[in-house]
């Protein structure tokens, strides 16, 4: 469908007037159009001048099903008809219960209860409230901090900003809760020296580490550790064999809680429900969000381990924490039918039965000289940008502005996808595509990268 020009125009005209765009740099668009997406249908999305896109992120690492199907959009238009809304406080309603159900028989081993949010960062902010009261409640109240690592994101409320590693989007709020402890991530590419040669050596070396700061810190200080199962910060950082198994291991040494913060890594993205299955780690806590609805309606949560819960089923024990909308019916019923189609069409068979080819098409762009890396796991890319392939290094911040803000965010828009370039680590281009693709959206997406990442090549 395509609006008259009068429509854009006054949809430019109160957009610049009325909407604030989220981590955008509003002045971006004093002089150039808002991009208006008005529809989608499957992997594509289409703009308010019926120019197609292919979503090669998801929308924002969401859309698992893909856009446009009315079973999702039945499923809420008939929950709103009978019980648009009721809380969880002291109530419960039938989606939530089921979808509660659902998602403890999908999760690995004994994580079997699940509390609602509506958000990955209320998820996280949840899971580390859940984890400084159950301390409390198990004699042990001096446990507050939590490790994450080096430019992970978990999200932008209070406590979740405490335990992302980036510092830029920390700076303008600090000071933030105390107790947030960053170690290293699991970026092989930009591995110390002296484990550099060996995958399984940087994998042991970084899970140390993590064991490394509770001795520092002081092991009765230590909560829990919040990693996700691939990083997304950074580029796509998957965990180097046996590290989570370490990490394990150290978890239970100390009796510190192994938080999966699986926002991204869960529902698909990397051709299991859940990405610690897919890693064969048992967290004590996984916090979910954005794939369990592929965006139809908001919804996110974690699921606890019974052990973690225990504390919490006697006397006047309480988890002193909630949220108006979380668990809300409508997205219980997305949710639910969400999953159907995960079912009904083996969505994590066609990730695992595409994922080899993804990483090839990607990896025939390792011939142009600014592809340094490229890293992943399923439907889950990163491709870091490099100014000399020999030596690895990276770009200024100057270079960085021009090339990433200045013209491959707007030209790859342009030239029809929707990615994400991004530097808050090195320079990389993310990629999660919806489930639903298959080679001939990655030869899209390898034909796109390649004619703009060319051009940019030419520019720096
Ligand atoms: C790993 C991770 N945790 C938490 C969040 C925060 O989720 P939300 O934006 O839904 O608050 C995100 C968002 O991208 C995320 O990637």
């Amino acid at each position: 469908m395509t609006n008259p020009p009068e429509s854009n125009a006054e949809l430019q005209q109160t957009a610049r007037r009325n909407l604030w765009m989220h981590f955008t740099r509003m002045s971006t668009y004093v002089d150039s159009d808002v991009p208006v997406i008005v529809r989608g249908s499957g992997p594509y999305v289409f703009d308010n001048h019926g120019r197609r896109y292919l979503d090669g992120l998801s929308g924002l690492f969401v859309s698992q099903v893909g856009h446009g199907r009315t079973e999702i959009a039945d499923a809420a238009h008939r929950q709103a008809s009978e019980l648009a809304y009721f809380p969880l406080w002291s109530y419960a309603h039938p989606q939530a219960i089921e979808l509660a159900e659902r998602l403890a028989e999908l999760a690995p081993g004994d994580l079997n209860r699940v509390f609602f949010t509506t958000s990955g960062s209320e998820a996280v902010e949840s899971a580390w409230k859940l984890a400084k009261q159950y301390f409390k409640l198990t004699g042990q109240p001096e446990r507050y901090k939590v490790l994450s690592r080096d430019i992970a994101y978990h999200g932008t409320s209070m406590g979740a900003l405490a335990i992302t590693g980036l510092a830029d989007i920390k700076y303008p709020f600090e000071p933030l809760p105390p107790g947030g402890v960053r170690v290293p991530n699991t970026n092989f590419y930009r591995a110390p020296d002296f484990v550099a040669d060996d995958i399984t050596d940087f994998g042991r070396w970084a899970a140390d580490e993590i064991e490394r700061a509770i001795l520092r810190e002081g092991p009765e200080s230590v909560a829990a550790v919040f990693l996700e199962p691939v990083q997304n910060s950074g580029g796509c950082f998957p965990p180097p064999p046996g590290y989570f198994a370490r990490v394990r291991e150290i978890c239970d040494t100390y009796g510190v809680l192994l938080v999966s913060d699986e926002v991204i890594c869960a529902f698909g993205r990397l051709g299991h429900y859940f990405g610690s299955a897919r890693y064969g780690y048992q967290p004590d806590i996984i916090t979910f969000a954005k794939g369990l609805t592929s965006g139809y309606s908001p919804l996110g949560g974690m699921l606890v381990r019974d052990a973690i819960m225990e504390p919490f089923t006697r006397g006047t024990a309480t988890f002193l924490h909630g949220v108006t909308f979380a668990g809300h019916p409508v997205s219980c019923a997305v949710a639910l039918a969400n999953l159907d189609i995960f079912e009904k069409e083996d969505l994590l068979g066609n990730v695992r039965r595409g994922e080899a080819g993804f990483r090839a098409t990607l990896e025939k762009l390792y011939d142009l000289p600014i592809v340094g890396d490229i890293r992943g796991d399923g439907y889950f890319y990163g491709i870091e940008m490099v100014k000399d392939k020999d030596t690895r290094e990276t770009f200024s911040d100057e270079e960085s502005e021009r090339l990433l803000r200045g013209y491959l965010s707007t030209a790859l828009f342009d030239a029809g996808l929707v990615c994400r370039a991004d530097d808050r680590g090195d320079p990389v281009i993310q990629l999660a595509p919806p489930l639903i693709c298959g080679q001939e959206h990655f030869d899209e997406i390898e034909r796109i990268l390649r004619e703009v990442l060319t051009e940019a090549w030419t520019r720096i």
